[in-house]
């Protein structure tokens, strides 16, 4: 039986570097499922289709294919029809069509095969929304990570900064709280703590510390 760690929170909690580490130090695969609504909010765009429920939207769901791969260093790569779309699907405007997408229905069941498929197969630190309360209700653990919107706005900020984008604090801090409004106002698997989760607040706690409170949380409930 494969071992699941369900990892849910907020845009910008620092989910994916931190989980990144933390399973590479437990021996888990990383699965990081806002990377296959970013796929799918990449093809709508592509396709002109807007982001919400409509027969456009599942036609367009009929037509593509979004799969992921592992490469040598063991890191994710989604693929769009085949073609390597993981540094396309990080754009700020990426990131809000995936937030609008994510609430259609239609794509959220689409996307939940393929996310319960990889539980099945490998040990697995899997992040996104709604993990540990409808993807993967039965995980062994399930954390809750989150940090001030000022805290995330800021590390994104510093992030974007650093891939020459141009933008303001301000700017990245007013995404945030549209994205976290987005996420847990939908009415579809909106963004909540699951019931039995484990919360971790990383506002005040660098990288390597929160590398370390995850690690913890996993070997103390494992
Ligand atoms: O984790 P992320 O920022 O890459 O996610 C992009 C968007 O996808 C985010 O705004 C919410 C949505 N998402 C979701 O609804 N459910 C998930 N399990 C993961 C992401």
């Amino acid at each position: 039986m494969s071992i699941a760690i369900a990892l849910d929170g907020p845009a910008g909690a620092g989910k994916s570097s931190i989980a990144k580490r933390a399973a590479k130090a437990l021996g888990y695969i990383y699965v990081d499922t806002g990377a296959l609504y970013r796929t799918i909010g990449l093809a709508a765009m592509r396709a002109g289709v807007e982001p919400q429920p409509s027969a456009e939207v599942d036609s367009l769901l009929s037509r593509i294919t979004v799969s992921l791969e592992f490469n040598e260093q063991g890191e994710q790569v989604v693929l769009l029809d085949g073609e390597d779309v993981s540094s396309l699907i990080r754009t700020p405007e990426a990131s809000m069509m995936a937030s609008k997408i994510s609430a259609v229905p239609s794509v959220r069941a689409y996307l939940l095969d393929l996310q319960r498929d990889m539980a099945k197969t490998h040990n697995v630190i899997m992040d996104g929304r709604d993990i540990g309360t409808v993807v993967l209700p039965d995980a062994k653990i399930k954390i809750f990570l989150t940090a001030s919107p000022e805290a995330r706005a800021e590390r994104r900020y510093k992030e974007l900064v650093e891939k020459g984008t141009d933008t303001t604090f301000e700017e990245v801090l007013r995404d945030v709280k549209e994205r976290d409004y987005n996420d847990s106002h939908r009415a579809i698997a909106p963004l909540k703590p699951a019931e039995d989760s484990i919360l971790v607040d990383t506002t005040e706690l660098d990288f390597e510390q929160s590398v370390e409170a995850i690690i913890n949380v996993i070997k103390e409930n494992r």
